[in-house]
């Protein structure tokens, strides 16, 4: 089986909180960072395996503090723990005050992305090989959150099966 060290699928993306990212509270908009969040995901799952991907899922993204236009934004990203065919990916979100140099952990988040071949059948990935002390307390971790998401998964579908499909109008 091959291997690859959860540090190959690693990237980062700084950014400004513009006016235009800013919610009527003067911090950043969730949906905004929601966005940066699943782009970021995406690009280490699929430096992971080298294959195509798409997002299965999203567990909650936990928004521990508010962002501020003095702050960057900086998210990082990697596999933390994979599947056959999935890989879970981690994303930590680091405000910095720009003035001060003040970091704070503002959001975390964990996705799981699916490898896919040219006809959209899943395909088996790498397996992930933690070396850090905080990506081997994540990658230990995972097997907890993988039977949490595959319950919830199930759930999911039996929910759907009550929901309606009719729109008022009908
Ligand atoms: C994700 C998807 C490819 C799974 O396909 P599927 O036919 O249900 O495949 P399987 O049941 O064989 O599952 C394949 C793998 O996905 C994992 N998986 C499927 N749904 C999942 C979910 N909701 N959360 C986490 N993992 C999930 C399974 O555990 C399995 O993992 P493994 O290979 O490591 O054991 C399919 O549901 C899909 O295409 N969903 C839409 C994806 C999408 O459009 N995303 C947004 C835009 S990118």
């Amino acid at each position: 089986m091959e291997q690859r060290y959860a540090n190959e699928s690693r990237c980062y993306k700084t950014s400004r909180v513009f006016p235009t990212d800013v919610n009527n509270h003067d911090t950043l908009f969730g949906g905004k960072l929601m966005a940066y969040i699943d782009d970021i995901a995406s690009i280490a799952a699929t430096k992971h395996c080298r294959q195509m991907v798409v997002t299965a899922s999203t567990d909650s993204v936990d928004f521990l503090l508010p962002v501020r236009p003095t702050d960057s934004v900086c998210l990082e990203s990697f596999v933390t723990w994979t599947g056959r065919s999935s890989m879970e990916v981690f994303v930590k979100v680091i405000t910095e005050d720009l003035r001060t140099g003040v970091r704070h952990i503002a959001a975390t988040a964990f996705l799981t992305f699916v490898a896919l071949d040219e006809n959209g059948k899943t395909v088996p990935v790498p397996q992930v090989v933690p070396q850090t002390e905080e990506e081997k307390r994540l990658h230990e971790t995972a097997v907890h959150r993988a039977e949490m998401r595959r319950m919830r998964r199930e759930e999911s579908r039996k929910f759907a099966d009550y929901l309606t499909m009719r729109f008022p109008w009908e």
